[in-house]
Order: structure tokens, then C-alpha cells, then sequence
């Protein structure tokens, strides 16, 4: 479920530039939050989505994003990257680095390979400069590096202090290299430099940090500003200015050799500007978006064309700044801006097709919808689109989902699921099981078995809007399977022997039925030795623990809600899962329990659980993320939590709790209309965060959630606040819809008592025939 969120967000915001006066909102943009603590985020130059993302790499062993402010040095200025992933690095292919001059004028007195670079990338923290669409840096070397960008291109602007530390006249170098950050070129990288124009061009092969396979990243630079003194190549620590190009092996000892192309300018005197384009495709086309998306090599109005498309894209959102206190509104748009930054727009860059269809893609990005978590988790970011309105293409959509279903794939650690027999015969993915099929992981039976049901329930959502009434029942049917593993006398103990007064968790299974056993605790934010990702000898559940997966049926809370004894039950374990410190709110898995109480009832406990979290876990500071921002998902987590509506991705459902601000407006992209709310009774302070009632264009209105409509038919909702829990969402008709009943309700619940696991399923059953019927609205 990892990015789940941050690609609901795509899905609302992505789109035309929206034309809005604008109070500049970009200046509570702050790219830097999140780039030290592990927060990993790409803090540099980038259009929204933009292919092009230059910044400075240091060797920090948290560079994923690029640069960092931990005190490591700058190893070079690459154009590529990702923002907040974890693993290994992505990208940061072909680094520049410059030099005020070489000692002696001797080329091979300049160090050319990134490890010796780094003794000349130290910087002072207070001389880096960070908006959106642009960044700056000076190093202690004096030279100063600003760069701005276009969709594909970069550039780079140096300038160079009158003479180098040594004391020589400016006579600068500027290398370009074929490494990434994670050394990862394999055979055969080539590059050469045209001894007139000075152009470097070139590519290599590199290795994503999660998917298979490989790419191929081409790459053309040149230069403006200085006469050419001379040019040439460098392989390892030497160079020549009478080789112009080279075809480098990766070479032996696990580390790429370094090599690349450098140019020699006579004077330092004027900066020297170097304008660089990526592409997968070929080197001619690299040095066909450089020409066209940058002719005239002028930093000042492409810098200024990039501030003006942040402003455009940033001003479809609004809030009401009055009395707030300051980092809150930094917090709220910085969230929203690293939304904005992945996954980058790819199209016409794809080199296995030649299509202009849109194509939005990471190398990171695209693998991590599927293999960690472990559901085929892009069904529910295409059903998320599809019942949001967003239907071209269904057709291909809902094949890819139903082949995700019916047809494991020989290697499904990046794509489809696997374990596809058992889940077809037993309904759960069994512990150690039995799969000569096809070939994966094989950890994670708890996390994959609960996420293969919900990808279930969403093919059944997009069947149902498709009139595909048969796969509807089938896939409705298959999406309660995560009951198989529910053990209903499962207790959970603390380490110390404490009970934590808790009976009934999901637990493995064997294929032959019998209950394998996972403390509930493991994993947890309380766990410090297990390991917990994708490691081979990994557990049952993924990067979280039982006790947090427990809440993990987004499609049936009311089932749920019903064995673990009713609402109130409900709320005590959710309660005990915050206050106890079980959940961390630095991973994804916690996002959805901090708004779960909605579905007990109890919208005012969600409102409370999340002015907690914000801002005592999100501050504006670079360490401010709790964890990695993992592609801009802990960004989308504070800007819906702090505008009050939060999806739960996959359905047409946002549920409702009061913003942050006095009023919120959000034009939506597609149809121009602006979603207003507005709280009355407005307090800055936060006492009055609980909802008394609500009117949505006038009209009462109690139901907890509202659905997409309010965006795109611009709707306006009318919160009046007050300083207690109200009875406003608190009734069954109030709740979010559920494929189960919802049970046990005080006096407005529609049967009495509780349902026993018999019950539950049997109603559930009948639940899902009347749903087939199309009883139940907004489903
Ligand atoms: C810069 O170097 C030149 C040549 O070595 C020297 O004449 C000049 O004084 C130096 N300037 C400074 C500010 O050090
Ligand atoms: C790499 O280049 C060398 C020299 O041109 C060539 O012999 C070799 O086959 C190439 N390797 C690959 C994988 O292309
Ligand atoms: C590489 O350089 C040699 C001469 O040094 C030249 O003959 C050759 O065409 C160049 N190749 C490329 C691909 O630029
Ligand atoms: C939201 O839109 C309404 C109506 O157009 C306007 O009166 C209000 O000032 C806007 N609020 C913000 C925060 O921009
Ligand atoms: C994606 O890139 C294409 C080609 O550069 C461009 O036409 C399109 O507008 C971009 N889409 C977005 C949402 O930025
Ligand atoms: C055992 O640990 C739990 C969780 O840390 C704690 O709440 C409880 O007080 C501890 N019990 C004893 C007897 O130390
Ligand atoms: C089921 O399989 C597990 C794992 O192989 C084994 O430990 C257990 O004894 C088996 N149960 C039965 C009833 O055969
Ligand atoms: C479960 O967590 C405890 C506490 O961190 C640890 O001692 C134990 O080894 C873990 N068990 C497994 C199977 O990882
Ligand atoms: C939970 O974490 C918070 C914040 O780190 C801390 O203040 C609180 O004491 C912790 N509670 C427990 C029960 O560990
Ligand atoms: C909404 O709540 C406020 C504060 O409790 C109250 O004054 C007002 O009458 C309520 N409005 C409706 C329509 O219930
Ligand atoms: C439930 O109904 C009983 C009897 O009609 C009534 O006394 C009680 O106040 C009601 N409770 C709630 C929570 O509405
Ligand atoms: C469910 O039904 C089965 C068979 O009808 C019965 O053996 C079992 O005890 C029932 N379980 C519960 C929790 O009622």
C-alpha cells in the first residue's frame, strides 16, 4: 500500500496549469524538509513531474534523494533523480563537477574520480538556496553552482571565484562522469567530446534499485559562457586531451571504473553555463530537447519559467492563512509540492514503444506499486481512477487487473501476484507454500493474502461500474477471503509477559490448514530485531506488524469492526495500537488507522489522532519526516490529513475531518470548479477541531465522508467546529460504505448484538447479493 496515497493525490491535481492570482505560495514551499534524518527527499530543481531534476549528490549514506544536509561533501551535479525511496539508490546519472582551475595547469592534477571529488565538494549549509524550480549551493572551493530546469533538460550555472584555492588564475574544468549514485553502470558505457563545441555525449547501462533488469540513459551536454582552452576524456584518475572518446567496461572489483569526458575553459571570469539533457531513447534525441527546450542557454528565464509553472500548478490550492501559526502553512503546501515531484512524466520517452500517450514512470516508482507491500496494488491505483471518473482506457485497465488475478507470472517479484493456486483453493496464501509455478519472495503470507483481497474488491468495483455483473460476484466473493486467516482465540502478549487484553489477530497458515504462529507484536514500532522488508527469511507480514494489519480491510470494516466485538471494541484497539506506540507514524501502513475510528462512529477520535501526529511528527525542519517521504507519500499524508478529507485509495471515499485552516478551496483540473470548505467556529489554537454539524451547498449534511463529486462538481461543505464530540457521523446511515453490515451501534444499528464469525460471514454473503443488485448507493 505504499504509495497509494501519494497516487490519489496524482490523481486529483495532476493536469493543466491552473491560472489563479497568486499571493506567492510558493514562498511556504520548503523542498528542504526531508532532506537529512532519513527523510530521503529530492530537495533540488524540478518541474512537477518533470523528467530533468538537477541537483548536488553528496555521499551521504542516505543519498537517495541527491543531496543532503548531514555534513556530507558534494561528489557532482546530476539530473536524475527520485525523492524519498528507501533501498539502494536510483539514478543521479552523469555528475558534473567543476574546478577553478588544476593545480599547475596539469589536467592530471584535477581529481576526476567521485570518491577523491568528494575532498573538494565541502559546503556551508547557510549557502544552499532551495525553491521550487530552482537550487544553489557554494562550495567551499568558492565556486557557486545554481540550476534550474525544463521537462528534460538542465542547467547548470557556475561561477568561479577569480582564483582557486591554491592561489592559480581561474582557467576552470568541468568534468562530466558515467557513474550513478549507486555505481551501478554495467557494460558498456561510452561517451565522447567534440574537440570544437566542447558537446559531451554519451550513455551507459545502470541498474533500478528494485525492479529487474536494466536501462540505458543517454545523455548531451554543452557549454556557454567561457572560450574552450581544451578537451579530452578520463579513465579511473588520468586524463588526455588528445583522446576525445572511450567505450569503458564496468570492470572488475564490484565498483565501476570511473571515466567520463571533461572540457577546459580559458577564463572564469564570466559564469559558465552547462546545459544538459537525458533521454531513454537515443543520444540524438537528448540533444534535441536540450536545443528546443533551451536554446538560449538564459538561466534567468528558464528559472523564471519553472517559478511561474510552481505557481500554476500550486495555486488549484488554496487556504485561508488567518492566524495560523507559520510552519503549519509551509508544512501543508511543502506536503503538497513533494507530491508533485514523482512519478516523473516520461512520455515519448519510453524506449520499449514510440507513442505520445501520457507515461508517467519511475524506476523506482513503478516497481514499488507492486512487489514490497506484495498485493498487485496497481489495481487499486487504476480502480481508484476508474470509479473517480477517470475512464479512458477501461477496457486495457481492467484486462491488466483481471491477468494481475487469474495469471501468475513465472517471476512475480515485480509484477502480478503469485501463490495464484492457493489463493484459487484455499483463499489464503499459505505460509511455506507450495509454488512451482511461478517464483517470488516467498515471505509475507499475512500482508499479501489481506492485499489480494482488497486488489479483489477494487476488480470487483471497476466490473461493477463496467456492467461486468459475473467477474462482480466472483471478485466480491474472493475480497472476504482475508477472514481465512483470522484466528479468532489469537492472544498477544508484551515481551515483559504482560497481556495486552486483545484476543482475535490474522495469523499464517499452512497449506494444509493448520495455524503457523506470528507474535502480533513482531514488527511493530516495539520490535527492534526482526527484520522486516524483503528479505528472504522475512516475516508473514510486511514492514508492520499483525496488530497493524488488523486493521487492514479497507473494503469491510463493518465485518471487522463485528469480530472484534463491536464499535466500541474497535475504538479500544485502535486507541491501544496509538497509545501503546504499536503503529509508527513514519511508515504507510499506519496512515489509514489514524482516520479508522470514522468507521466506528467516531469521526472526533480521528480529528484528535491526527492533530497529534501534526505537527509533533512532521516538522518543517530537514529532519523533519518521520521516514522516508518514499516518493512524496508522507507529503500526501500531511496535506490531505491537514485539508481534512482523507481517501481511502481505491474507493470513492474521502473522510471527513476539519482542516487545518479556516477554509480550504481546491479547483479541480479537469473542470475548472472549485470545492470549497469552511469551518465555522474556526480556532487556531485547535480546541474547536470536533464537527458539531455540517452542510454540504446548503443542505444538512452527517454523513463522515464524502465522495469525488465535491471535487469535481465543486461542491461546498460547511463545517461548524466545536470543543467536544458531537453525535454529527456518528449514526450507521452516517458511516462510510462497507461490504459487511455494520452491527452493534447503540440504538441506530440495524440488528442487535454482535455477529459471530457464522453470522458475519452469512450476512456478508447476503451483503454482497444485494450489492450485486445494486441496492447499496456509492459502492
Ligand atoms: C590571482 O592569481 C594571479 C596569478 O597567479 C595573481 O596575480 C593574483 O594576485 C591573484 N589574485 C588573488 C585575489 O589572489
Ligand atoms: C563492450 O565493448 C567491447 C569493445 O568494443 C566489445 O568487445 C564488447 O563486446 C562490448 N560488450 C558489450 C556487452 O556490448
Ligand atoms: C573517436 O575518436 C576517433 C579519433 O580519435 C575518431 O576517429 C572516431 O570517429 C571517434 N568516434 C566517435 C564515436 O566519436
Ligand atoms: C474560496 O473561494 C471563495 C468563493 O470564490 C472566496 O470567497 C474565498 O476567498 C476563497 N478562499 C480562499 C482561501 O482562497
Ligand atoms: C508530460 O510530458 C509531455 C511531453 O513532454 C507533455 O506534453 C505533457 O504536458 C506532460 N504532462 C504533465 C501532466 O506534465
Ligand atoms: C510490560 O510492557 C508493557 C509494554 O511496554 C507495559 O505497558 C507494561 O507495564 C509492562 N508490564 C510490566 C509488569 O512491567
Ligand atoms: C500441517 O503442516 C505443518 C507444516 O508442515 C505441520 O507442522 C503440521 O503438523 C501439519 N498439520 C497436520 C494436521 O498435518
Ligand atoms: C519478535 O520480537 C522480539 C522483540 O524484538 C524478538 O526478540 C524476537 O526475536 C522476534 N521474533 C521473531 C521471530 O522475529
Ligand atoms: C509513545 O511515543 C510518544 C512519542 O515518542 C511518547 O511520548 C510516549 O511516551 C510513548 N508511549 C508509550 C506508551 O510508549
Ligand atoms: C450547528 O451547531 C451549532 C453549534 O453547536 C449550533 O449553534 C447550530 O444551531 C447547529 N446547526 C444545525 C443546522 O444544526
Ligand atoms: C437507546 O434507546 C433507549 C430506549 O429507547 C434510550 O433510553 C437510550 O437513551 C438510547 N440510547 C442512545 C445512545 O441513543
Ligand atoms: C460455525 O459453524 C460451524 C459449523 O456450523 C460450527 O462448528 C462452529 O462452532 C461455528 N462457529 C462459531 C464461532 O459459531
Amino acid at each position: 500500500m505504499t504509495l497509494l496515497l501519494s497516487a490519489t493525490f496524482v490523481l486529483l491535481f495532476a493536469g493543466q496549469a491552473l491560472a489563479q492570482d497568486t499571493d506567492d505560495i510558493l514562498q511556504h514551499v520548503d523542498p528542504l524538509i526531508g532532506s537529512s534524518n532519513g527523510g530521503n527527499v529530492f530537495p533540488g530543481a524540478s518541474l512537477a513531474y518533470g523528467m530533468a531534476k538537477a541537483v548536488a549528490d553528496t555521499n551521504s549514506n542516505s543519498n537517495q534523494g541527491g543531496f543532503t544536509l548531514d555534513g556530507a561533501p558534494v561528489t557532482g551535479f546530476s539530473m536524475m533523480h527520485d525523492s524519498g525511496t528507501g533501498g539502494s539508490p536510483s539514478l543521479g546519472n552523469f555528475a558534473l563537477f567543476p574546478y577553478t582551475s588544476c593545480p599547475g595547469g596539469d589536467i592530471n592534477r584535477c581529481a576526476f574520480p567521485k570518491k577523491t571529488r568528494a575532498n573538494f565538494g565541502g559546503f556551508d549549509e547557510s549557502s544552499v538556496s532551495a525553491r521550487p524550480g530552482t537550487f544553489g549551493i557554494t562550495l567551499n572551493t568558492g565556486i557557486r553552482a545554481d540550476m534550474t530546469v525544463t521537462q528534460h533538460t538542465a542547467l547548470f550555472r557556475f561561477t568561479f571565484p577569480e582564483n582557486s584555492t591554491m592561489g592559480e588564475a581561474a582557467q576552470p574544468l568541468i568534468l562530466q562522469d558515467l557513474t550513478d549514485l549507486s555505481n551501478s553502470r554495467q557494460d558498456n558505457g561510452t561517451v565522447s567530446v567534440n574537440e570544437k563545441t566542447g558537446r559531451i555525449t554519451g550513455s551507459a547501462r545502470f541498474l533500478p534499485s528494485f525492479a529487474q533488469g536494466n536501462y540505458v540513459l543517454y545523455f548531451c551536454t554543452d557549454f556557454s559562457g567561457a572560450e574552450i582552452l581544451d578537451n579530452g576524456i578520463f579513465a579511473d584518475s588520468r586524463a588526455s586531451t588528445s583522446v576525445k572518446n572511450m567505450t569503458i567496461s564496468r570492470s572488475i572489483n564490484g565498483y565501476p571504473l570511473p571515466g567520463g569526458a571533461f572540457v577546459r575553459f580559458k577564463s572564469g571570469a564570466k559564469p559558465i553555463l552547462a546545459r544538459t539533457a537525458t533521454s531513454f531513447t537515443s543520444v540524438e534525441q537528448a540533444c534535441r530537447h536540450a536545443e528546443s527546450e533551451i536554446p538560449d542557454f538564459d538561466f534567468d528565464r528558464i528559472s523564471r519559467a519553472a517559478t511561474e509553472q510552481w505557481q500554476a500548478k500550486m495555486g488549484g490550492i488554496r487556504i485561508s492563512t488567518k492566524g495560523v501559526d507559520k510552519s503549519l502553512i509551509t508544512n501543508f503546501y511543502s506536503g503538497i509540492y513533494r507530491t508533485h515531484i514523482n512519478p516523473q512524466n516520461y512520455t515519448g520517452e519510453n524506449p520499449l514503444w514510440s507513442s505520445d500517450e501520457p507515461y508517467f514512470d519511475s524506476f523506482y516508482w513503478y516497481v514499488l506499486l507492486d512487489i514490497p507491500s506484495g498485493g498487485s496494488n496497481a489495481d487499486v491505483v487504476l480502480a481508484d481512477a476508474y470509479i473517480k471518473g477517470l475512464d479512458g482506457g477501461i477496457n486495457d485497465g481492467y484486462a491488466a487487473v483481471v491477468k494481475d488475478a487469474e495469471v501468475e507470472p513465472f517471476d512475480w517479484c515485480c509484477q502480478g501476484r503469485g501463490g495464484l493456486d492457493s489463493w484459487h483453493s484455499l483463499g489464503y496464501i499459505p505460509v511455506q507454500d507450495f509454488d512451482w509455478k511461478g517464483f517470488g519472495t516467498l515471505t509475507r503470507s499475512i500482508s499479501r493474502t489481506l492485499e489480494y483481497a482488497y486488489n479483489d474488491f477494487c476488480i470487483a468495483e471497476m466490473a461493477k461500474a463496467s456492467g461486468r455483473t459475473t467477474d462482480q460476484e466472483k471478485y466480491a466473493l474472493s475480497s472476504g477471503n482475508w477472514r481465512n486467516l483470522y484466528k479468532e482465540d489469537q492472544t498477544s502478549f508484551w515481551w515483559n509477559g504482560t497481556d495486552t487484553g486483545f484476543t482475535g489477530f490474522f495469523e499464517p497458515r499452512y497449506l494444509n490448514g493448520t495455524w503457523g504462529y506470528q507474535n502480533p507484536l513482531n514488527c511493530s514500532n516495539h520490535d527492534d530485531f526482526s527484520v522486516c522488508s524483503l528479505q528472504n527469511n522475512g516475516p508473514e507480514t510486511f514492514e508492520s506488524s499483525i496488530w497493524e494489519y488488523g486493521f487492514y480491510v479497507p473494503h469491510d470494516q463493518a465485518t471487522l469492526i463485528s469480530l472484534y466485538g463491536g464499535p466500541d471494541r474497535f475504538v479500544d484497539r485502535l486507541n491501544y495500537l496509538h497509545d501503546q506506540n504499536i503503529t509508527y507514524i513514519g511508515n504507510e501502513p499506519s496512515f489509514l488507522t489514524v482516520f479508522q475510528y470514522h468507521y466506528a462512529g467516531r469521526p472526533a477520535l480521528s480529528a484528535k489522532r491526527a492533530h497529534y501526529y501534526i505537527p509533533e511528527f512532521f516538522g518543517t525542519t530537514p529532519d523533519g519526516l518521520p521516514g522516508n517521504d518514499d516518493s512524496g507519500a508522507m507529503g500526501s499524508f500531511v496535506a490531505f490529513t491537514m485539508m481534512g478529507l482523507f481517501p481511502n485509495p481505491g474507493q470513492n471515499v474521502y473522510l471527513i475531518t476539519s482542516p487545518f485552516f479556516e477554509s480550504v478551496n481546491i479547483t479541480n483540473p479537469l473542470t475548472g470548479k472549485i470545492a470549497r470548505i469552511r469551518n465555522v467556529n474556526f480556532d487556531p489554537s485547535y480546541k474547536n477541531i470536533y464537527i458539531q454539524n455540517a452542510t454540504l451547498d446548503g443542505v444538512k449534511y452527517s454523513k463522515n465522508w464524502i465522495d469525488h463529486s465535491f471535487f469535481t462538481e465543486g461542491k461546498e461543505l460547511v463545517l461548524t467546529l466545536g470543543d467536544r464530540e458531537s453525535d454529527w457521523g456518528t449514526k450507521v446511515a452516517d458511516l462510510p460504505p462497507s461490504l459487511g453490515e455494520y452491527k452493534g451501534y447503540g440504538n441506530s444499528s440495524s440488528s442487535a448484538g454482535y455477529g459471530s464469525w457464522n453470522d458475519t460471514a452469512g450476512s456478508s454473503a447476503k451483503r454482497i447479493r444485494s450489492w450485486l443488485r445494486g441496492d447499496l448507493e456509492s459502492m
